[in-house]
């Protein structure tokens, strides 16, 4: 994997944008839920919110994944090797893994009708609950460590 010196502005627009999107589409996860049992009682359901959503995470996460793997990102501050850029390291990666297998699980689940509903809504709360924790760390390097980590993702380079 390239390591270059910064984020492009196209990493860091689809970094902000999916961290939106992610919020509505917890918020609304209720919202489809109704829907679903209205489906399932032989009601027809129009556009659902937080499908669409849903849908649009995915579409830009996989493009978000494309532009790593061919431009690169910088290396997680610290001592490489070091325990916390291996833990850096592996948090992005967990994050990224979340945020394509629950919208493929809100896919199974709304197209395919799979009953994998609960497992869906129980790894979304898993991804909140990561995501928490990558903004605390990201705060922590910001204001604690007083290292400008923050910049890195406001500002391209
Ligand atoms: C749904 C919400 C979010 C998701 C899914 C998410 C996901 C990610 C991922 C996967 C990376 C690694 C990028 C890469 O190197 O490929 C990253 C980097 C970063 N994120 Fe987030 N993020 C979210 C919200 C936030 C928030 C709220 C903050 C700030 C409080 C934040 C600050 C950062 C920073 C500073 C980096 C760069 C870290 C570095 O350069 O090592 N993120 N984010």
């Amino acid at each position: 994997m390239k390591v270059t010196t910064g984020y492009s502005r196209i990493q860091i627009a689809l970094h902000w944008g999916v961290a939106l999107l992610i919020l509505f589409a917890w918020l609304s996860g209720e919202g489809a839920e109704e829907a679903m049992e209205l489906v399932e009682d032989g009601g027809v359901v129009g556009f659902v919110p937080h499908v669409a959503i849903g849908l649009a995470i995915l579409t830009l996460v996989v493009a978000r994944v494309l532009v790593r793997l061919s431009r690169g990102a910088p290396a997680a501050p610290g001592v490489p090797g070091s325990l916390s850029v291996k833990a850096a390291d592996w948090g992005h990666r967990l994050l990224y893994l979340l945020m394509i297998a629950v919208p493929l699980g809100g896919i199974s689940v709304f197209f395919l009708g799979l009953e994998v509903g609960q497992i869906h809504g129980l790894a979304a709360n898993l991804l909140m609950l990561v995501v928490l924790g990558h903004a605390l760390m990201a705060l922590y390097h910001q204001y604690v460590l007083k290292d400008g980590l923050l910049r890195r993702m406001m500002r391209a380079d």
